[in-house]
């Protein structure tokens, strides 16, 4: 989603700007652009990769010492030069725009009241030149500003209503950056002996150039002059810097680089023996204390009766899969719920109910607004699982697991995915053994069993090439099925979450038993079912439901496993599981599917990183 960098120096800091907006693209943009104080205020801007905006930086010997650069994902407005940011506020009247720009900003997170602001600063004589709610807040400080920027920020943030991250500067105060934040994410970097200092939406952001980062607090303003810095809360109180410590941030760009692979997705997916394998690492025994935090984990976990689990996309996904574990294993009633729904609904609040949310990203706004809702209900346990430590979601809850999957740049999510499955298993152990319902023998051979996973997950992978051809013939289709039963039908859902995701095929998934209540209509030769048939306990039921699909002309693509009895024959493609492996075995199945997407995908053609309409993070409403 929307990324920012800024900078305030002593030397050119063109080339940090780009570099910077470089390790954005992972979220995903539609466009960009980079705007430096040299002789007033200057910029480009680009609707195409930040690649061909460093060409034209290079070409129009775009330099200055004071600046800020932005990767827009659009909600307000096309995603067209005039709608990219940095947007300058030329102040009011009909000569503005033949005066120099004064303030230039960079916004992420979206202005609620940006209609109303619009008319009122319309009718100061401001001329709006693009359809963001943006460029209603450039505007806004310069008609607020009066020789003190710091102070004209404050004031305006009065005004807004809804989520941003800005960074901000002025033509008539060259080495002086401003930002403030409230919804979204923004950090302060501290530069080589304290004299440059950066903003940034992510400290991915400035990888090689600092790792001395302030993480600012909601409604904070803050003030980045060369060798010093301000704060003030969201009363306009300064902040001690023992309030918001320097913390020593090891975002490595390594992390981001390709190597051997095609894609970032496929990197990801082949990751997930060692992503498991480090989430697992020091796991000698289950104790609470595997879950940091502000409280003791053990005595949560005594108090709580119930668990509510909060989250978006292929996150709710890994909750749907825990809700089995949750109930099956430790016995604990588990309600999980979609974010954004929770959010806006009436519920019955339980205190005595464990809130988990999970979040590869730890920002996003949905799952982050749920987490605030839950609590401003009374429900004070919360814990979460994610894979960001520096997170806002890490820093918002009491408890948390973090998950080490490493940096997930694909937009379809995959090695987060599993390494989230690994830790909400560990939790229901937990909770199992708080909860008097885990012998020492179940708990040692459940361990064993976690332990095996990395080499499990590897000859899952060595079946790629049997994908491979599976593929070739999803790449022809429009539509496709997923079935599953019990504890994979989340596996089908996040199977068909992926295949539409990158490959922009209509996928959906249906627990089996569900086929012949309206879904079976759909089914002809050319509607590809895939089937997640492990050999638990409900394999005879869900083989009727496959003859259901043959009787019907269906072609299945089954996931079975070796002494599941489901051979391949015609209209039935049997891809062999190389072992069964009992509750965990959600970790392995997800990775043909994943698979599956990928290679369709690609033969596709499509843009599998970054796919059309999507972002990594999804930091807005
Ligand atoms: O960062 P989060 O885990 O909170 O993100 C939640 C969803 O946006 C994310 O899982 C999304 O569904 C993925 N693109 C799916 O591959």
């Amino acid at each position: 989603m929307c990324g920012i960098v800024g900078a305030v120096s002593t030397r050119n800091i063109v080339p940090v700007l780009v570099q910077g907006l470089q390790r954005l693209e992972y979220r995903g943009y539609d466009s960009c652009g980079v705007a430096v104080h040299t002789n007033g205020l200057q910029r480009a801007r680009s609707t195409s990769r930040v690649a061909e905006l460093a060409e034209q930086v290079a070409a129009t010997h775009l330099e200055g010492a004071t600046g800020i650069a932005h990767t827009r994902w659009a909600t307000h407005g096309a995603p067209v030069v005039h709608n990219a940011h940095p947007h300058f506020s030329h102040g009011p009247g009909a000569d503005a725009m033949a005066r120099p720009g004064r303030i230039a900003l960079v916004h992420n997170g979206i202005i609620e009241n940006h209609d109303e602001l619009r008319a009122t600063l319309k009718a100061k004589g401001y001329e709006f030149l693009s359809q963001t709610d943006t460029e209603v807040i450039s505007h806004l400080i310069d008609s607020l500003y009066d020789g003190d920027l710091f102070d004209a920020v404050k004031a305006a943030v009065g005004h807004l209503h809804g989520a941003y991250a800005i960074a901000v500067f002025c033509k008539d105060e060259p080495q002086r950056l401003i930002g403030a934040r409230a919804g979204s994410p923004l950090i302060l970097g501290v530069g080589k002996d304290g004299q440059e200092h950066f903003l940034a939406s992510d400290a991915m952001a400035l990888a090689g150039v600092t790792d001395q980062i302030v993480y600012l607090d909601e409604g904070d303003v803050v003030d980045l002059q060369l060798g010093k810095y301000w704060l003030a809360d969201k009363n306009h109180k300064p902040v001690t810097p023992a309030q918001r410590p320097v913390k020593t941030v090891l975002a490595h760009s390594g992390a981001a680089e390709l190597g051997p692979y095609r894609h970032y997705m496929q990197k990801e997916i082949f990751e997930q023996p060692r992503a498991i394998g480090d989430t697992l690492e020091g796991v000698e025994g289950i104790v609470p204390d595997l879950f940091d935090g502000s409280v003791t984990a053990a005595g949560v976990f005594k108090q709580i009766d119930s668990v509510l689990i909060l989250a978006c996309g292929t996150s709710y996904y890994s909750g749907c899969t825990a809700k089995y574990w949750l109930e099956s294993i430790a016995g604990i009633p588990t309600q999980v719920e979609v974010a954004s729904e929770y959010r806006y609904r009436d519920s019955v609040p339980n205190p005595h109910t464990l809130v988990v949310t999970i979040t590869q990203s730890g920002e996003t706004a949905d799952t982050l607004a749920a987490l605030r809702h839950a609590q401003s209900l009374g429900m004070q346990h919360t814990l979460t699982i994610c894979n960001v430590a520096t997170s806002a979601m890490v820093r918002e809850c009491k408890l948390a697991y973090i998950t080490r999957a490493g940096i997930e740049i694909g937009v379809a999510s995959t090695k987060a995915f599993t390494a989230q499955l690994a830790g909400l298993f560990l939790l229901t152990l937990t909770l199992a053994q708080a909860k008097g319902r885990l012998s020492p023998t179940q708990e040692e051979a459940h361990l064993k069993a976690m332990r095996h996973l990395p080499a499990a997950l590897q000859s899952v992978l060595a079946l790629e090439p049997q994908v491979i051809a599976w593929a070739e013939d999803f790449a022809k289709m429009e539509n496709a099925l997923f079935l599953g039963r019990g504890l994979h039908y989340p596996i089908a859902l996040e199977g068909a979450l992926k295949l539409k995701e990158i490959s922009y095929i209509h996928a959906e998934a249906y627990p089996a038993g569900e086929l012949k209540h309206g879904p079976l209509a759909l089914v002809t030769s050319a509607m590809p079912v895939v089937t997640v048939a492990p050999n638990d306990a409900l394999l005879e039921k869900l083989k009727s439901n496959m003859h259901e699909v043959r009787a019907r002309g269906g072609v299945l693509y089954v996931l079975a496993d070796a002494d599941s009895h489901i051979a391949s024959e015609e209209g039935v493609n049997v891809i062999r599981m190389p072992e069964h492996y009992g509750a965990l075995s959600p970790l392995l199945h997800v990775v043909p599917l994943q698979l599956l997407a990928y290679h369709t995908a690609c033969a596709r053609g499509t843009d599998v990183d970054k796919p059309r309409n999507l972002a990594k993070s999804v930091t807005v409403e």
